[in-house]
């Protein structure tokens, strides 16, 4: 059978003195007036992590997905963001694109700016999708480890994330497809140095968003992987218990990068959730 892939337009746009790059369709078939979907990526992805989700999606609802400043196509930024400066990014980008409300979804780190963004202006949000992420900050183990890759990314390049990382992002099913592998490599090895140790900054001086939980009032879908090790299913199940009237779908056979391993489950889960919110 032919699928017609939906148009993807690579754009970029000036938001508060920074260039944005963002991936969007408009989605053609998508219900006249319905809220877009803007999705935030992780850590250290860039927004073509929702590529092959965009190709499921893309013609049902317009989607806008951005990369941070250093990510992905966006050009660093001189300042030394913090997870403020990421949400206000992301305020930044509905107001250019005339976006009153949209669904926010934000996978691992993304989840982490989502929660920010609900911190700061939850009326611009119609609904939230948490993916493989969690509340709580960083440990003091995990803010060491941090550092240290910092320390070694500032020092070697940003292969060395591929090197680190690749494991702990994928499920062992997923990493015996080579070309799976090969696509997250190159799209960590798109990411500027400068915007990786940044991010790993943002990420270890993020706030606590446990006390968040119980006073989001948005319908909520909480997704992850069966085999994801940093926010585990349980993590996962945990967070999802504390969001009036959340729910939680769990993809079996699948890792941290939930929806690049498996976009039909991922997809079907999302379509669900969108036409319950309909
Ligand atoms: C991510 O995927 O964004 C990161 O693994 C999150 C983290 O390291 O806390």
């Amino acid at each position: 059978m032919h699928v017609r892939l939906p148009e993807v337009h690579s754009r970029t746009v000036e938001v508060a003195g920074t260039t944005v790059h963002y991936r969007e369709t408009r989605g053609p078939h998508a219900e006249p007036g319905g809220p877009a979907l803007l999705l935030l990526h992780g850590f250290p992805s860039g927004s073509h992590q929702f590529r092959r989700l965009i190709d499921l999606i893309g013609a049902d609802h317009r989607v806008v997905a951005p990369d941070y400043p250093g990510f992905g196509r966006s050009p660093r930024t001189p300042a030394q963001p913090d997870i403020r400066y990421y949400a206000e990014g992301v305020r930044g980008l509905l107001d250019r694109l005339n976006l009153d409300r949209v669904v926010l979804g934000g996978v691992s780190m993304g989840g982490y700016v989502a929660f920010e963004c609900m911190r700061l202006f939850p009326d611009r949000v119609a609904g939230l999708i948490l993916a493989n992420t969690r509340p709580d900050p960083d440990s003091e183990e995990i803010r060491k480890t941090r550092n240290e890759m910092a320390l070694r990314v500032a020092k070697e390049g940003i292969g060395v994330l591929a090197e680190l990382q690749m494991e702990r992002l994928l499920a062992p099913e997923a990493l015996r497809e080579d070309e799976l592998v090969e696509n997250v490599r190159d799209m960590i090895l798109e990411n500027s140095p400068d915007g990786a140790v940044a991010a790993l900054s943002v990420m270890r001086e993020r706030p606590d968003s446990t006390p968040l939980l119980g006073k989001l009032d948005v319908p909520t879908l909480v997704i992850g992987g069966e085999e994801d090790d940093i926010s585990s299913p349980e993590v996962m199940g945990a967070m999802a218990a504390k969001i009036p009237g959340a729910r939680h779908v769990t993809i079996p056979n699948t890792g941290h990068l939930s929806n690049l391993e498996a976009p039909e489950k991922f997809d079907s889960a999302l379509d669900e959730f969108l036409k319950s919110i309909a």
